[in-house]
């Protein structure tokens, strides 16, 4: 079966819709030990932690992030992770949505995860390190997939990548939309006609230039907030699929 982590029960089909939006609410009862000289910040995370159900079920099935089940359930909604398809993970540490690309892609499949962090390999997944504004990331990435730019290497362009917050919204807004813009320019690049792009940005926020250039490149464009997305988080994916393909002048350079 996988290359990665076990299937969530019930999850492990292609668009089972299935195995994962039964959690919430699931009673998930774990004491919390006092420790004394804990900060009440670092308490309240690991309160919260505890009490997650979608934490103790990453736990439980082998998966290294609770943030692998917001890939399952946007997979399950809209198709993205195909068998055999190739697929890029783009701010893939600790690893939760390559181990899951790894395993709805099967054994055609390929996985490229590239972090700016160290990141445990992951098997069945090629594992790049580098920050992805540099511009030799993305070049050993197309490699890595096997092509070059305007071939239509890949077929699915995941990007939860996230810069650490600074508390100041706006400036967490357009840094986070920067790396989603970087990332669509990458996707672009890459992407075979019907292709899919994800890419992690904030509620509330606008992001105009952005939205019009997926609704350009794309057929059908979601905004998504999945069920494993933290409530109180400000957190907001934008799905798009149906790539059209590179408009023949681009793609072809500019003697083309
Ligand atoms: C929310 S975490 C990703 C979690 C991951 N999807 C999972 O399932 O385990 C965001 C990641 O984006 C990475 N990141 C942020 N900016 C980056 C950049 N410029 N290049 C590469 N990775 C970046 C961070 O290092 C961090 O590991």
């Amino acid at each position: 079966m996988s290359k990665g982590a076990k299937r969530p029960p019930g999850g492990g089909g292609h668009g089972s819709g299935r195995g994962t939006g039964g959690l919430r609410g699931r009673n998930v009862k774990q004491k919390l030990r006092t420790a004394r000289g804990r900060k009440l910040s670092s308490t309240r995370w690991l309160r919260r932690q505890l009490s997650d159900p979608y934490v103790a079920e990453a736990g439980r099935l082998g998966y290294r992030s609770r943030a692998a089940f917001k890939l399952i359930q946007m997979d399950e909604r809209y198709g993205l992770l195909r068998p055999g398809a190739r697929v890029v993970d783009l701010g893939a540490a600790p690893g939760g949505w390559t181990q899951v690309a790894v395993e709805r892609v099967g054994e055609r499949g390929r996985v490229v995860g590239l972090d700016v962090s160290e990141m445990e390999p992951v098997a069945g997944a090629e594992i790049l390190r580098g920050d992805f504004l540099e511009e030799d990331c993305l070049e050993r990435l197309t490699v890595l997939l096997g092509g070059a730019p305007g071939e239509g290497v890949a077929d699915a362009v995941l990007s939860d990548m996230a810069a650490p917050a600074t508390g100041h919204r706006p400036t967490d807004h357009l840094r986070i939309v920067a790396l989603a813009e970087a990332a669509l320019d990458f996707a672009e690049a890459v992407l075979a006609p019907g292709g899919c792009f994800v890419a992690k940005v904030l509620q509330g926020g606008s992001e105009p230039e952005l939205l019009k250039r997926l609704r350009l490149s794309f057929r059908r464009v979601h905004h998504v907030k999945p069920l494993a997305s933290r409530a109180d988080s400000a957190e907001l994916y934008v799905v798009a699929t149906g790539f059209r393909g590179r408009p023949e002048a681009e793609a072809a350079g500019p003697e083309g």
